[in-house]
């Protein structure tokens, strides 16, 4: 008996200790040009476009699209998403073709005649069912900055849905894990229905249907075409409120990003109606006087730096943001080195501060973290960084069969009751309660980084509220603690968001003796509960001009270039 025991203990230590400290890869090392997206076949089309004399804008095109085939799970045209970039001149914008909620929508508009949340009702289905904005954001970006013609673009992308995409053995666990939502959110069986095994080869024959009408007749086919009759007359029929109405006033809008300082370090990423960039800013303005370079990677005064400044970040988040075209930000004040120092006055090493004694205090925020990432380079050195969505894991699990795609469910990312969680425990404020037309409040951080003024990095990652605290954690793991990209990528993660008053850590990733000294100062740690925290596809521009990516191996992410 005194045996097993001693082998199990051995064991779980040297599971630990390799967990925590075989991380230090370096990653896929090219000369000019890169691609890092969830999915091998979208890196490879995005990196062959690239081949061909595209620049990184038309390579968004095709990573984008070529997601929505080959990564269904959070790749889409049913959805929406944000996009940074920083061309080689220095200029820099972002993209925003978030979904809108439909003009049937009201605030009220999932709650009972009690005033109670009904279940399900933005989360599963017809009903939770945003106006989708990818078709609108590609078309936005290829008409502003593209250099190949769409049909270039997109025929590679509409081969691959017509030859197939084989399975992986992280895809087949998620589509068997969704099954019982795939049925419930669906009238007539649906393709991913099928007991599909690793090695197997789904063809996407409807989606590459609805891409050559696309490629034909532009982006009007989306939103005022065919399949705009189609998809509107699918979600009206399955209890949904998206009309063509809705479809046809679907705009991207290009908007000013967030732009801060970090040391050197000059950090470029996502604007309103995502909270991503000024959380991001207000947690990095906050720690910056700290030496975390000296405290040490992922050490007790680290995390607690991190912690602190990120609960006071989170408690400002959804008290203050929401849709800019409809409600006003105090971006300028929020993003102030000053109101950061002023937030971290009370902060002390001695003891942990209790989210209960932090303002602003109405908010708990937990959303679904179904999301993807991806980090384009060119040839040119232009750079765009981008994460898209259709919210929870294959959307609202609606399929439209007929046109070949999963709808979101963003209208979940509304607050649909202030003060109340809905089904993933996000309890909003007023400030992103539902409006018709109005866009969601999101997490999303696609983020840039320059240094010295040149591009130094390009991040972002999927992960709902652990977006932002995934992302400051991959960029200080480079610029604080020295790391390649690769290796900053794999390290273990921590998150805390205010509410629950929490550390999130990822199981086996931190010392007994960290977890153990953060808990005698007062800090809760769920380890247990804590899931893979964000995916991050980074590229980093190295001191001899090479690039190296960071594909996250908690996924099937990949890294292509040359
Ligand atoms: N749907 C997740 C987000 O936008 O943050």
């Amino acid at each position: 008996m005194k045996t097993i025991l001693f082998l199990v203990v051995v064991t779980v230590l040297f599971n630990c200790k390799s967990n925590i400290e075989n991380q230090k890869t370096i990653g896929v090392i090219t000369d000019k040009a890169m691609v890092v997206s969830a999915r091998k076949e979208a890196s490879e089309i995005g990196s062959a476009i690239l081949k061909k004399g595209g620049n990184a804008f038309d390579a968004m095109v095709a990573t984008e699209l070529a997601l929505a085939v080959c990564y269904p799970y959070a790749g889409n045209i049913g959805g929406g998403g944000f996009m940074v970039y920083r061309k080689n001149n220095g200029e820099i914008g972002a993209l925003d073709y978030r979904e809108k909620a439909p003009l049937a929508a009201s605030t009220n508009m999932y709650l009972d005649t009690n005033g109670n949340i009904i279940p399900n009702k933005s989360t599963i289905g017809a009903t939770a069912v945003g106006v989708p904005g990818t078709i609108a954001g590609v078309f936005e970006v290829h008409e502003k900055f593209g250099s190949l013609e769409m049909e270039e673009i997109m025929l590679p992308v509409i081969q691959l849905a017509k030859k197939g995409v084989v399975v992986t053995e992280k895809q087949e666990k998620r589509i068997r894990k969704h099954q019982s939502g795939f049925l419930r959110a669906n009238k007539d069986s649906i393709l991913f229905q099928k007991k599909w095994k690793k090695g197997d080869t789904i063809k996407y024959h409807a989606l590459a249907a609805t891409l050559e009408r696309i490629l034909k007749f532009g982006k009007d086919e989306f939103y005022r075409g065919e399949s705009a009759k189609k998809l509107a007359d699918f979600l009206q029929k399955n209890g949904g409120y998206i009309t063509t109405e809705d479809l046809a006033k679907y705009k991207a809008k290009w908007r000013k990003p967030i732009q801060f300082t970090y040391d050197d370090l000059n950090i470029i990423s996502m604007s309103p109606p995502s909270s991503g960039g000024v959380c991001l800013s207000q947690i990095m303005n906050g720690i910056e006087s700290f030496d975390l370079d000296k405290y040490g990677h992922n050490t007790t005064k680290t995390i607690q730096v991190i912690t602190e400044a990120e609960r006071r970040a989170y408690a400002d988040r959804s008290h203050f943001l929401g849709d800019p075209d409809f409600v006003s930000i105090p971006v300028d004040q929020l993003t102030s080195k000053a109101y950061a120092k002023e937030r971290m006055q009370d902060f002390s090493f001695k003891k942990a501060t209790s989210s209960s004694a932090v303002s602003h205090g109405t908010i708990t925020l937990v959303e679904s973290n179904e999301t993807t990432h991806y980090s384009i380079v060119d040839q040119l050195g232009n750079a765009v960084s981008v994460t898209t969505t259709i919210n929870g894991g294959y959307g609202s699990k609606l399929y439209c069969s007929e046109l070949g795609f999963f709808l979101n469910n963003e209208m979940d990312d509304f607050s649909s009751k202030p003060g109340i969680p809905n089904m993933f425990g996000l309890v909003g404020a007023k400030a992103n309660e539902i409006a018709p037309e109005k866009r969601m409040l999101s997490s999303m951080t696609p983020t840039i980084v320059e240094k010295n003024r040149n591009l130094f990095m390009v991040v972002g990652t999927p992960g709902g509220s652990t977006i932002i605290t995934t992302v400051l954690q991959t960029i200080l793991n480079v610029h604080e603690f020295k790391m390649g990209m690769q290796e900053a990528v794999n390290q273990p993660r921590f998150h805390h968001q205010w509410l629950p008053d929490d550390i999130k850590m990822e199981p086996n990733g931190f010392t007994k003796t960290v977890t153990n000294e953060l808990k005698n100062l007062g800090y809760q740690i769920d380890e247990t509960k804590a899931p893979v925290i964000g995916k991050v596809d980074a590229i980093l521009i190295l001191p001899n001009g090479k690039l190296e990516g960071g594909a996250d191996p908690r996924g099937d992410d990949k890294a292509i270039g040359f």
